[in-house]
């Protein structure tokens, strides 16, 4: 019999992916978009679940308006946080493992390595210390939850989706005839969501639970991302790189934020291939998508 797993916030660039991910590796899946299901009523997640017999469930629902949850707060907790205390109370019911994703931004920025699942959270704002709250509630009722934290999620499924992705938006202002400005001085690593869903799952089928960082592998500058993006994409608009100072968001973001994944790589996950290799099948998958 195929296992059985719920994927919650599907239509989102890591829920297709994990679905599609899951599919392949033959599971039956139960997908819900948040018009399926808002995983902010605990009456409809719980109801949901109970009718699936499911024995893992993905939760990549979130609110990610970074710079919009410092005026509105408690949106952003509501999703990132509560939500997540639905799940894993539901999760207990039908003895599901929840499988949750959280964020590099749960860190403060002073590092210069890449940070490991031992250092110490110290978010900078509204939409982090949401995410920092949803590692928690998935910790506090669950014994076996696994929780990924992540950084720069890009999927093609991001062409299509309200939020988008740093490469689309890079793409949008390449096609336009003014100068492009990217920080240099914040350094993440932006993570392909269809890498991010393999490895999760591969994380699953080892039966690991807990805390691990899965990112590109490397740190990068947005400057030098950008910088490869459009190397890959055979486009040269006119880059320049600027800084923190110059480049003010309503958001406090931490200036260093990469992630290591030695922990997954330790648990014999695959470690991550180069991310120019990455952005072209990047730019594989989304020509197929754009054809459609
Ligand atoms: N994107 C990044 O750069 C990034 C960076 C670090 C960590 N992460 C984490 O990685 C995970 C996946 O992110 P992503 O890039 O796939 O995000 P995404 O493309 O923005 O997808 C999020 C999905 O969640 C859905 N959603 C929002 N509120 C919901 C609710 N109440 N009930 C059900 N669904 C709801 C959204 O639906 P609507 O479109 O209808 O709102 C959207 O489909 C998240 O946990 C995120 O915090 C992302």
């Amino acid at each position: 019999m195929s296992r059985r797993a719920v994927v919650f916030g599907a239509a989102g660039q890591l829920g297709i992916e994990l679905v599609r991910e899951l599919k392949e590796r033959h599971y039956s899946v139960i997908a819900w978009d948040r018009r399926q299901v808002d995983i902010t009523d605990p009456a409809a997640v719980e109801s949901a679940l109970a009718q699936f017999d499911a024995e893992f469930v993905f939760n990549s629902a979130a609110y990610n308006q970074v710079d919009v949850a410092e005026q509105e707060p408690q949106a952003a907790f509501l999703v990132n946080a509560l939500a997540v205390r639905n799940l894993a109370l539901a999760c207990r019911q039908v003895d599901a493992q929840l499988i949750h994703f959280s964020t590099d931004y749960v860190f403060d920025g002073r590092a210069r390595a890449p940070y490991t699942e031992e250092d110490h959270p110290h978010p900078l704002g509204a939409y982090a210390v949401s995410k920092l709250a949803g590692e928690l509630y998935a910790q506090a009722y669950l014994e076996n939850s696994l929780v990924v934290r992540t950084s720069g999620v890009f999927g093609p499924g991001g062409l299509a989706t309200a939020r988008g992705n740093f490469v689309e938006v890079m793409l949008r202002l390449a096609a336009k005839p003014n100068p492009i400005r990217v920080v240099e001085d914040h350094v993440a690593s932006p993570t392909f969501a269809p890498l991010l869903a393999a490895r999760t799952i591969d994380l699953v089928e080892k039966g690991q639970a807990g805390l691990f960082h899965i990112g590109a592998g490397v740190p990068v500058s947005w400057f030098h991302f950008a910088q490869l993006i459009f190397e890959v994409a055979g486009v040269s608009p006119t880059l320049l790189s600027t800084n923190e100072r110059e480049y003010r968001t309503v958001a406090r973001r931490p200036q260093y934020s990469a992630l290591s994944n030695g922990k997954m790589e330790r648990a014999g996950v695959a470690a991550m291939p180069p991310l120019r290799d990455v952005l072209a099948s990047y730019f594989e998958q989304r020509a197929t998508m754009v054809k459609k």
